[in-house]
């Protein structure tokens, strides 16, 4: 998901780049950036959140359904393409496929939607009611990128310095996104799909974070937050919603945890 990020990781853990994966990452970045032609803003830090990037400034019906079709041809593309560039750069192309998995799993809803779930439930109110979403956590999405900027830059020395902070706007952002969804598309479907998502990017970044064996093995409480996900399950979600106009943001959120 935070492809940018796994680059410098590559660096943090020391593992050799090469000029195949550079070239798989130079078609990858450069495909998406064609994919999302009308985002307004810098493509390598919106690679930080995707679904925030898909979901943003679209205006036609098929806008939505052609993105995912070209992102998720992309990302297969771009997974062979790693997978190709043979064992001694293995380390470094695991990192960046693992970059992908919120990808796999978006694709994988997408095209193998055997109950239609997906198709008729969590896609119509994306393609209606998806920018509302991405409008309202434009922000937290901001702050999260320039948190990941200097995560990244700090170096792996000071990782756990940065970790508290790091936790805590991924958590907000994850939890923005729960409930501007829950609020604007109002079914378990799409509640669960993106609570799984950000449970799938927090277990792939503490695992990829673990790596720099600079992690120590107690967690700062806003990384345990966000890991375990509190008060953002898809009942506590929708609970919330119910709840929004009767108190405010914070205190309605303490009340659910
Ligand atoms: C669909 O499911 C199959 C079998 O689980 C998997 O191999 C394939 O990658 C999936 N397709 C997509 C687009 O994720
Ligand atoms: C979009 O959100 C509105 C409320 O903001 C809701 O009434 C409508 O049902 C949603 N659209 C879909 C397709 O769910």
């Amino acid at each position: 998901m935070i492809l940018q990020f796994l680059l410098s990781f590559s660096v943090f853990i020391q593992v050799s780049g090469s000029a195949c994966l550079l070239k798989c990452k130079d078609n990858y970045m450069n495909g998406m950036s064609f994919v999302m032609a009308d985002a307004r803003a810098d493509w390598s830090t919106e690679m930080i959140t995707p679904l925030q990037h898909l979901l943003s400034s679209f205006d036609r019906r098929s806008a939505l359904r052609g993105r995912l079709v070209r992102s998720c041809r992309l990302n297969t593309d771009y997974s062979s393409c790693l997978n190709a560039c043979g064992q001694e750069v293995e380390m470094a192309a695991q990192i960046l496929l693992e970059g992908q998995r919120t990808w796999n799993v978006i694709c994988d809803r997408f095209y193998n939607d055997t109950n239609r779930e997906f198709a008729e439930r969590i896609l119509p109110c994306w393609i209606t009611n998806g920018s509302v979403i991405a409008y309202r956590c434009s922000h937290a999405a901001h702050d999260l990128q320039s948190e990941v900027v200097k995560l990244v830059s700090g170096g792996r020395d000071s990782i756990m310095d940065q970790l508290p902070r790091f936790c805590k706007t991924t958590y907000n952002y994850d939890r923005c996104f729960t409930r501007a969804n829950a609020d604007v598309c109002p079914s378990e479907h799409a509640s669960k799909l993106i609570i799984y998502l950000a449970h799938v990017t927090s277990n792939t970044l503490m695992d990829l974070l673990d790596r720099t064996g600079k992690l120590q093995s107690i967690l700062p409480e806003s990384c345990r937050d966000w890991m375990n996900q509190k008060g953002m399950s898809s009942s506590s979600a929708l609970r919330l919603q119910r709840n929004r106009n009767d108190a405010p943001a914070a205190g309605a959120a303490a009340a659910v945890i």
